[in-house]
């Protein structure tokens, strides 16, 4: 046997902790390049597509630009999906969330395949941000990602834990203090199917609050294939876009 053939296929697939996951964001409107190299790597059919993407900003922004920003690349990311698989994105979900407790590794409820954009805005909470290739592992064990979240959810069961361990990643340069957009796919299909829903699970470990009034405020949208999902109103969207409040509370 072949020495490379047998260590490579020994290798974990943990990705490269040098993988540039980052990309630093100038604009309000996000360009061709940015949406493409975001779709290339979140949607993705197998493992070799990291299947997340994390844009930071330049200079701060206001909480409305932050978000109009993300339903312009929500928009953007629904052009190039037609353009390959012959549908639109639909809202799933659009939320806005003052998050200050410690979630573990977990997929967001949703269709088989779904998008998840996390639009984090600054602030003195300090957190870290996992990412973990439970589809990968899933694979490894001959399991469809549906069946290892079902006998072995991380949210629960300790041998998930363990086992996702080696899948996990903590992302390098997450600053609470930016106006940051990750770009996750949240999808629960093994690969090789028709649509891109070869997800990662996500979540985050609390470091520090200073007190219990500071925000820790996410904006959060779930999108899927049109068909899949009924799509949320014009009203929703422009809650989502104008809003002051704070629709959900997890704390
Ligand atoms: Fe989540």
């Amino acid at each position: 046997m072949n020495l490379y053939v047998f260590v490579a296929y020994k290798m974990p697939t943990l990705r490269n902790p040098q993988d540039p996951y980052w990309r630093v964001v100038t604009t309000q409107m996000p360009s061709p390049d940015l949406t493409k190299w975001v779709t290339d790597r979140v949607f993705r059919h197998d493992k070799n597509s990291p299947g997340f993407a994390c844009l930071r900003f330049q200079e701060s922004i206001h909480s409305f630009q932050l978000r109009q920003f993300m339903v312009n690349l929500k928009q953007g990311l629904s052009r190039l999906f037609k353009q390959s698989y012959g549908e639109e994105l639909a809202y799933y979900s659009l939320g806005r969330f003052d998050q200050k407790k410690t979630t573990r590794l977990h997929l967001d409820g949703a269709p088989a395949c779904a998008f998840l954009m996390l639009g984090y805005e600054p602030s003195l909470v300090k957190s870290q941000f996992l990412i973990a290739d439970y589809a990968s592992c899933a694979q490894e064990q001959t399991l469809t990602p549906r069946q290892f979240l079902d006998q072995k959810n991380p949210m629960f069961n300790e041998t998930g834990q363990s086992n996702l361990k080696a899948y996990t990643q903590i992302i390098n340069e997450w600053d609470d203090s930016e106006s940051r957009v990750v770009i996750i796919n949240n999808g629960s299909l093994p690969s090789g199917q028709p649509w891109p829903g070869f997800g990662v699970l996500h979540g985050a470990d609390i470091l520090h609050v200073p007190d219990s009034n500071t925000p820790r405020i996410i904006n959060s949208i779930l999108f899927t294939p049109k068909s899949e999902t009924f799509t949320e109103s014009e009203l929703a969207l422009n809650t989502f876009l104008e809003t002051d409040a704070i629709s959900g509370q997890i704390l």
